[in-house]
């Protein structure tokens, strides 16, 4: 079946890499109608957009014709909308429902998926007004790619960079083929870290962010799995679609994902929970007397190995390993000892990779089984067991998170 896509352009200096994406969908068969605002045409050629997607360029509201409805009909004929790049205008203009124009009108009109790249100057993506008309966007279902980080075209450094065209089209491409691969499958993902209390103002944490995990749960959601995110702290924006259990200690979170284990088919653990907790917790402030303070700490509760024991047939337990040594003997020895259907492994020293960063670099493994490893898959002997391993480029956590749906996709 043909598969359809709009292409929505703004006036921001990303504009330029357009081509390349109507290529990207292009060659994958996919028909592209392009709608782009007038302020897009000062960044790229009418010419160009016309000829890589076969099609004319839409850009009027009122054409020659009285009666068109242009807005509708492209609704009607597209099945996914992505704007790349989504300038703050017009981010503004869709979280208020203004439609002044045709891509407006149509972002209004448009009822399946859209997928937003935001592309601006740091100080535009971080202004107040622009991160709550993402949030008001995101919570109406909109997806949006987050920008990255680096080199700006006026001259600055910093957020705002659009994503790379190949991870606007991985995106997209998940919302064509697999928006209902996971319906009606109940998945639990964890992320964040957990605050282990020392008294009424410190506590005990770790480097995570949750950006691994919410990624995780928004794909998932995008797949149209139920899914509930298990989160310690964390700043960032709940995604669309996702139930929320925000709790705060490794105790929280051993209780609040074990209440939902059993009714889930898919877990996946990618919180860094404390190991060890306070054995007790003051109740006042501890004073700074003396030359030190020694803390007793006692082991929080295994998670992942409670999971092991009540898993059940069919469901999937998928951990994450983040080492700093032996990665891969420590990761297939959790793998094997958990009893987990895939374990996803990362090295924590990497500076582009693991903690806090926006890019991962891992490597999923799963338990070997007899015979050659699946396309793209290597097999590999240790001492524990014989695994299959994918390793993957530098990613983008939301590009890994679409790696690994597709896994779970594929296995379920
Ligand atoms: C050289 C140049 C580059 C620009 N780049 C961006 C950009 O990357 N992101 C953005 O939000 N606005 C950018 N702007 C400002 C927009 O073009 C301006 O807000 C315009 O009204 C957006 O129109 P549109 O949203 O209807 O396409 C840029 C302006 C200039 C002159």
């Amino acid at each position: 079946m043909e598969r359809r896509l709009l292409l929505g352009i703004t006036g921001g200096i990303a504009a330029y890499k357009c081509p390349y994406i109507i290529r990207l969908f292009k060659q994958n068969n996919i028909e592209v109608k392009v709608v782009a605002t007038s302020h897009a045409m000062e960044f790229v050629a009418r010419v160009t957009l016309e000829a890589l997607s076969g099609q004319p360029l839409y850009m009027d509201m009122f054409g020659p014709r009285g009666d068109s409805y242009e807005h509708i009909e492209l609704a009607k004929w597209a099945d996914v909308m992505v704007i790349a790049p989504t300038t703050a205008n017009c981010a503004a203009k869709f979280a208020n429902g203004i439609a002044d124009d045709l891509l407006s009108a149509l972002f209004l009109t448009f009822k399946k998926p859209v997928l937003l790249a935001p592309a601006m100057n740091t100080a535009m993506y971080i202004d107040a007004a622009t991160t709550r008309n993402l949030r008001i966007l995101r919570e109406r279902g909109v997806k949006v790619i987050e920008p990255d980080s680096g080199p700006l075209a006026c001259g600055d450094a910093g957020l705002g960079r659009m994503a790379e065209p190949e991870q606007i089209f991985e995106r997209a491409m998940l919302m064509f083929a697999d928006r209902d691969a996971l319906s009606g499958k109940k998945a639990l993902v964890t992320a964040s870290a957990t605050r282990e209390r020392i008294d009424p103002v410190r506590f005990i944490s770790n480097r995570s962010t949750g950006k691994m995990g919410y990624a995780i749960a928004e794909t998932l959601a995008m797949c149209g799995a139920d899914v509930t995110l298990v989160t310690g702290p964390s700043s960032l924006v709940s995604p669309a679609d996702v139930n929320m259990v925000r709790v705060e200690s490794a105790q929280d979170m051993y209780e609040a994902v074990m209440a939902r284990a059993e009714s889930s088919d898919i877990i996946i653990k990618a919180a860094a929970v404390a190991d060890f907790t306070p054995a007790t917790v003051s109740e006042s402030k501890i004073k700074k007397t003396g030359n030190g303070l020694t803390l007793e700490l006692k082991r929080t509760k295994d998670i992942l190995a409670s999971l092991s024991e009540t898993k059940r047939e069919g469901q999937l337990l998928i951990g994450f390993a983040a080492e700093s040594d032996d990665h891969f003997s420590n990761a297939v020895g959790k793998l094997v000892k958990k009893k987990l259907d895939l374990i996803v492994m990362n090295d924590i020293r990497a500076t582009d990779a693991g903690f806090g960063t926006d890019t991962n670099r891992v490597m999923f493994v799963v338990p070997g089984v007899k015979g050659s490893p699946p396309e793209g898959w290597q097999s590999k002997e240790t001492t524990d067991a014989n695994v299959f391993v994918r390793a993957t480029p530098l990613l983008s956590k939301y590009a890994v998170a679409d790696e690994l749906v597709k896994i779970i996709i594929g296995m379920i």
